[in-house]
């Protein structure tokens, strides 16, 4: 009897096969994937350690942003004395770097990309507080 229920199958199958689709996109959809910013936890980018976060910029973002944070043609713009660096809220700095910007995200005036993390996954909330006090020191 189970199994002549199974071998009348097809909608059953259709309706596991949907069920499983579903589930596929609600797990592609939620967490903190790449589709869309991912929203900064609460005091998220506050009270760095600005000395640290100079030796994280100088392994995860010079290659791009310039050891001086000048900014390196066709790389990554100017960091240092940056009326966008002086005039972002931490947070909004923090919520950019985790998410870094596409080419054709429309804040993008270079047409390079800035890759989540400056291309670190390892990079940790707090690894990032200091990168970022690090750079509001140089405005
Ligand atoms: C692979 C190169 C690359 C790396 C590595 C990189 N960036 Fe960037 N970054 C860019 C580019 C390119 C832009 C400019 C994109 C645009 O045109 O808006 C940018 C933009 C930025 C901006 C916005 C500047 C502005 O004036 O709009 C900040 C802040 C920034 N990066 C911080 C960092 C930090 C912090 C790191 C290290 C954790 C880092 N970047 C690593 C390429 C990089």
């Amino acid at each position: 009897m189970f199994v002549d229920t199974v071998s009348e199958g097809p909608p059953m199958r259709k309706t596991a096969a949907i069920l499983f689709a579903l589930v596929l996109v609600v797990a592609a959809c939620g967490g903190d994937g790449d589709g869309g910013d991912a929203a900064a936890p609460t005091g998220a980018g506050q009270g760095g350690d600005a000395a640290n976060g100079e030796t994280l910029y100088l392994n995860t973002c010079s290659a791009c942003h310039g050891a001086d944070a000048l900014g390196v043609q066709g790389l990554g713009k100017q960091l240092a004395g940056s009326s966008f660096v002086a005039d972002t809220s931490e947070a909004d700095l923090y919520t950019l770097i985790v998410n870094g910007r596409a080419s054709d995200h429309p804040d993008n005036d270079t047409g390079v990309a800035m890759p989540p993390k400056g291309g670190n996954p390892s990079l940790s909330e707090e690894s990032i507080a200091d990168i970022i006090a690090y750079l509001k020191s140089l405005q």
